[in-house]
């Protein structure tokens, strides 16, 4: 079973952001102990930083690129780029100044706007002189910051630059990784048992709709989605059956779930139902073929039999989100995927919308898929609409952070 709480454990991608305090020397450490520890480790320094520790140090220890602007890497908008796959944000030193510009949420640097693109847990490890921290100004950035949800780690008391000591020092890099990983594993403890009992069908794979004993019109799907979300569902507490369509057997070791494998889209549709009838929540992953070859040969359809071209006559499949929709009982959460090729995320949005209105399921998970996106990655990006269409949640990153942004949101659906 996957488990979700283990922070310390899993590969995270962390973006360790370093102000200008005499401290960011130590700031080095908490890079090098979070790449240590297996993490992926994004470092956003601000200019001021910089005067206090090189830009190649921190690219060296971190592995990955380091700017200080918005205005670097444009085409790649990089402060939403890795203010949406951060699992984590940690700040350390955390100036006055960068307190200050924090709690007024200015975004006048990489820093800053990245700050304002995340949902990730913020740790912040201010350092400064014990004036500076104790002046009301100060203060009242703190409690603003705290009361946003923001996490503080120190300042400790110590010697201080030159002869001076008292409330300022930066708490020691070790210490900042443990308590900014504890923080995390708070926050996954808060997700942990909230589907706790809940009955929960998720469809995988792609389905294969066979023409004679050898051959089948099938998909790219590889399930990975699909049994990301059941392995998150599991490790909330969920009772999780996967109907799993063409999935290869590896990738369903160990998520701890009832899989029932399934070939084509009417034994899908058939398993699906008869799950459903007894699940709170219905997720449909899976890539289901609109079409099925209308004859299926008892022998292998043989090429001299056919000319230059061949056709395949094809009929409709049941539509099994709709019919899941038609059938849903009170209280049941049925959840659609919706695989566009569309590249334009407003367009995309668009062909859900006209999608949640014909099968107004609780909520339609839109995915960009395409020649390289989507199918047999590890990443996905997707937009969650509901009936009505608006858009409650955006996001992209690994197929696991997918699963665990919809399953917030499925949870919500439930309470
Ligand atoms: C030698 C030196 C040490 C400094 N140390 C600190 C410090 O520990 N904490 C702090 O808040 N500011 C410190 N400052 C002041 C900041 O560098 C200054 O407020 C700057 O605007 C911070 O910018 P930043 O937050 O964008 O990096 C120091 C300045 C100098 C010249």
């Amino acid at each position: 079973m996957i488990d979700v709480n283990a922070a310390a454990e899993r590969s995270l991608t962390v973006i360790v952001g370093i102000t200008g305090g005499i401290a960011a020397y130590k700031a080095v450490g908490v890079v090098r102990d979070l790449v240590k520890r297996g993490h992926e480790v994004h470092v956003v320094p601000t200019e001021g930083a910089l005067r206090f520790v090189g830009l190649p140090t921190l690219e060296a220890l971190s592995r990955n690129p380091v700017t200080t602007s918005v205005w670097d890497d444009v085409s790649e908008v990089r402060h939403v780029a890795l203010g949406r796959r951060a699992d984590l944000v940690v700040i350390a030193p955390a100036t006055a100044d960068s307190l200050a510009r924090m709690a007024h949420g200015l975004a006048s640097d990489l820093l800053g706007t990245t700050l304002l693109a995340t949902e990730a847990p913020v740790v912040v490890a201010p350092a400064m002189h014990p004036q500076m921290w104790e002046h009301p100004a100060t203060r009242a950035n703190v409690v603003t910051l705290r009361e946003r949800g923001v996490h503080l780690v120190g300042p400790v008391v110590g010697a201080l630059t030159g002869d001076d000591a008292g409330i300022g020092r930066m708490a020691e890099p070790e210490d900042i990784v443990t308590a900014a990983l504890a923080v995390l594993d708070r926050t996954s403890e808060t997700r942990r048992g909230d589907l706790s009992g809940v009955r929960v069908v998720v469809s995988a794979g792609g389905t294969r709709e066979p023409f004679d004993p050898v051959r089948f019109v099938g998909n790219r799907s590889s399930g990975r989605q699909g049994l990301a979300i059941a392995a998150d569902a599991a490790a909330r507490g969920a009772v999780v059956t996967v109907v799993a369509a063409n999935v290869e057997a590896g990738l369903t070791a160990g998520i701890d779930a009832t899989v029932v494998p399934v070939g084509s889209a009417l034994e899908l549709a058939e398993a699906v139902h008869a799950a459903a009838a007894e699940a709170d929540v219905v997720v449909m992953t899976a890539a289901v073929a609109d079409y099925r070859p209308a004859e299926v040969l008892a022998e292998k359809l043989k090429k001299d039999a056919q000319g230059e071209r061949m056709t395949l006559e094809l009929v409709r499949n049941p539509d099994v989100l709709a019919d899941l929709v038609a059938a849903r009982r009170s209280g049941q959460v049925i959840v659609g995927f919706a695989a566009e090729t569309e590249p334009d995320r407003d367009a995309r949005v668009e062909l859900g919308r006209a999608k949640i209105a014909r099968k107004p399921a609780d909520l339609l998970v839109v995915n960009h898929v395409g020649w390289t996106a989507g199918f047999e990655r590890e990443e996905n990006a997707i937009e969650v609409l509901v009936p009505g269409g608006a858009v409650v949640r955006e996001t992209s990153g690994t197929k696991a952070e997918v699963a665990t942004a919809v399953l917030d949101l499925v949870a919500t659906a439930l309470t």
